[in-house]
């Protein structure tokens, strides 16, 4: 692929208040005439907000972590070919609430590493291959203090979207050191940033990294 314009990706656990910042940022980029897009993950795309019903709403067990990393996977896949390359290759920058590092964070780190690591290396080989996100911006919040932010919004959801929220706090706490483990790991793509402050402080850590990082001025 012809890769044109830039993909960075948010990540975090519950109430991070990823999807404000997304939003916030997107707003920003466009005032400065860049061409940008949001989407998210799961249910970037049409086949996959059917598949984010299945994997987000309901009962915490109805099916394990192999079975949600091949339906993520293939959410992934999906919007990787019809939503985020093509919109790369227009030469736009692209936003996603949540991309792989999700996957590594809650399937195999929550889950206290049931899914083989190799398992979901070999399925990002498979739907990704050798693209990466040019920058990951993990938004870090202590889990009880998260997950207090995220059912509180939740309760005002039609459609409560809780499956994961649902989980032990252990879970939470696994995937938060888990996405610790893995900036330190790759820190030339991820920038961490503490959560746990005011919207405007936050979108100004973000706006000042972005700014940095790719030269805007
Ligand atoms: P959201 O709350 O950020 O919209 O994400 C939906 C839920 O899906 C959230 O609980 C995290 C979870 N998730 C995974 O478990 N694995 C993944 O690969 C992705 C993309 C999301």
């Amino acid at each position: 692929m012809a890769q044109k314009g830039l993909f960075i990706t948010f990540e975090g656990g519950e109430g991070t208040g990823k999807s404000t910042q997304l939003k916030l940022l997107a707003d920003f980029l466009a005032q400065r005439n860049i061409p940008v897009i949001t989407t998210k993950e799961p249910g970037g795309t049409e086949v996959g907000q059917e598949l984010r019903r299945i994997l987000v709403t309901g009962d915490k067990d109805k099916m394990d972590a192999v079975a949600e990393a091949l339906l993520y996977y293939a959410d992934r896949r999906i919007h990787m070919t019809k939503k985020v390359w093509p919109a790369l290759e227009e030469g736009k920058w692209v936003l996603s609430d949540r991309f792989a590092d999700s996957t590594v964070a809650y399937q195999y780190y929550g889950y206290n590493k049931r899914v083989p690591y190799q398992t979901l290396e070999n399925l990002y080989k498979l739907a990704v291959g050798d693209f990466k996100p040019d920058l990951t911006i993990l938004l870090d919040i202590n889990p009880e203090i998260g997950l207090a932010r995220s059912l509180a919004k939740a309760g005002h959801m039609a459609v409560k979207e809780t499956r994961h929220e649902s989980r032990a706090l252990e879970f939470h706490n696994n995937l938060r050191n888990g996405y610790l483990e893995m900036a330190q790991k790759e820190p030339e793509r991820f920038v961490v940033l503490n959560a746990d402050k005011t919207i405007e402080d936050l979108h100004q850590e973000i706006v000042k990294t972005v700014t940095e990082r790719f030269k805007l001025d």
